[in-house]
């Protein structure tokens, strides 16, 4: 199986890296000297290649930056005007699809508005399948560009220049699939992250437990909004194993130091409000607009500010010729960076090791019968996938509770109880788990579920005579 970009964790710190030396390579050769973040001219390197997009959303950056990459690495592209003209509109799975275009190009870039889509055709496809945003779960090479520009803007050295990064995440922190995959990134490369949520978007559960649990995040809440603070700041996650961190982990003794963290903002992140994904757009009246007038504050005069764009009214046109709004330049980097991506993960170079499958070391738990993902805008909860895809979870918890993860759109669940097939008893206690046989367990979210499908208690069996 080749490699898949679905989410950001799809790449390591390592690979990072390495796609960020080729981008610097083609940087080196194909800028635009007149605006060295552009790429110019046309390579040889993928003239043996086709790229396909499949876009089931709009898109402007996402789509043309990556058809333009793989024209500009010397490749083709093959495309549809929109999902209408494709037979999704005649309702073809996602797996079926993707199983006909792999036969027409050798790497598939998909946009889908149900969370897990792209883990669906990568699943399905026998050539790399790129994430480019699936519903509000991830869009892992926006991030690529995120990070690129930072390093690029900040003059950074290496990866382990992101640990010195004081970063605030504004806006639309519930829906917006950038941020689900940037601050997973910020977490491992040990950013400190600071949450500016509209009220009522703010980060979901499942991603912020995976921030403390997964990336040992620390969670320290902000002292009380004092006089003069101008962000509401919901929250702040550090990653006190790192060397930078180990001194901001100590306002959580010392909540002085909060504010040395809150003056010395290096960049804010601004996205919008993701009307389509459900978000009221009456919020917009409480949304503070990032423009001059408030990025005149003297500590922010060498910060800078980010948009993964389209904007529609949180960020203000004066700041367009302000070299620090470089949302434009982030654009740019899109095309380089996608171009550094398809080099690596296609081999490009002939290295003769194209990048493997990675494989996920949890523990897997499926069952028809058991618990299923009720994320509503789960890729698992559509007619047209039901047909074949199974409920699959991974086991990420199993001491002292049991939490499980949609393989797919990867929100989590707590579990009240094992049950035994054969026995068709449950019981409360999450050491069952490993001892239950796996073909004879059933896990169920709540004790009404087991109970609802004829499951009886074995605390109950046990006392009777
Ligand atoms: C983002 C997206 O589609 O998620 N745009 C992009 O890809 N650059 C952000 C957005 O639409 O708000």
């Amino acid at each position: 199986m080749p490699r898949s970009i679905v989410t950001i964790d799809d790449l390591s710190n390592d690979e990072l890296e390495q796609v960020f030396v080729i981008a610097d390579d083609i940087l080196a050769r194909m800028a635009d000297p007149a605006r060295p973040y552009r790429i110019r001219g046309r390579a040889k390197l993928a003239e043996d290649q086709i790229l396909s997009t499949l876009f089931f959303e709009p898109s402007t950056r996402t789509r043309f930056s990556f058809e333009s990459a793989m024209e500009r690495l010397g490749g083709g592209v093959i495309s549809s005007p929109n999902s209408a003209a494709t037979s999704a509109a005649k309702g073809e799975s996602i797996a079926d699809t993707v199983r006909v275009v792999e036969n027409y190009a050798d790497v598939i870039v998909m946009r889908h508005p149900a969370e897990g889509a792209a883990r669906v055709a990568a699943d399905y496809a026998c050539v790399p399948v790129i994430n480019a945003g699936d519903g509000s779960h991830e869009h892992p090479t926006q991030t690529l560009c995120d990070l690129y520009t930072l390093h690029k803007e900040r003059g950074m050295k290496s990866l382990a220049d992101f640990s010195g990064l004081n970063i605030v995440l504004y806006g639309d922190l519930k829906h917006g699939r950038t941020v689900h995959s940037l601050v997973f990134a910020l977490a491992r490369l040990r950013a400190c992250i600071i949450l500016v949520p509209v009220k009522g978007l703010e980060l979901p559960e499942h991603v912020t437990r995976r921030l403390q649990r997964d990336y040992d995040c620390v969670a320290a809440m902000p002292e009380k909004p004092s006089p003069g603070r101008d962000l509401p700041v919901d929250m702040i996650y550090v990653t006190p194993k790192g060397p930078h961190q180990q001194t901001i982990y100590g306002f959580l003794d010392a909540p002085a130091e909060l504010k040395n963290v809150l003056s010395d903002i290096h960049v804010f992140y601004v996205t919008r409000l993701q009307t389509e994904r459900g978000t009221d757009a009456s919020g917009r009246g409480a949304y503070q607009k990032i423009d001059n007038e408030f990025m005149k504050k003297k500590s922010y005069k060498d910060s800078r500010v980010m948009h993964p764009l389209p904007r529609v009214g949180e960020l203000g046109y004066d700041l367009d010729d302000d070299p620090r709004g470089v949302y434009f330049k982030q654009a740019a980097y899109g095309v380089t960076v996608r171009m550094a991506l398809l080099t690596w993960l296609l081999d490009l170079t002939k290295t003769g090791t194209p990048p493997a499958a990675r494989e996920c070391e949890l523990p897997e738990y499926c069952h028809k019968d058991g618990i299923q993902c009720n994320n509503p805008a789960c890729v698992t909860r559509l007619a047209t996938e039901q047909q074949y895809i199974e409920k699959e979870f991974w086991i990420v918890e199993q001491k002292d509770s049991i939490v499980l993860r949609c393989m797919y759109c990867e929100y989590e669940y707590t579990i009240a109880c094992v049950g035994r097939v054969s026995k068709r008893e449950y019981s409360t206690d999450p050491a069952q788990l490993k001892v239950t046989p796996r073909n004879d367990r059933i896990l169920f979210a709540q004790v009404q579920d087991a109970v609802n499908a004829g499951y009886t208690s074995s605390a109950e069996s046990a006392a009777l005579p």
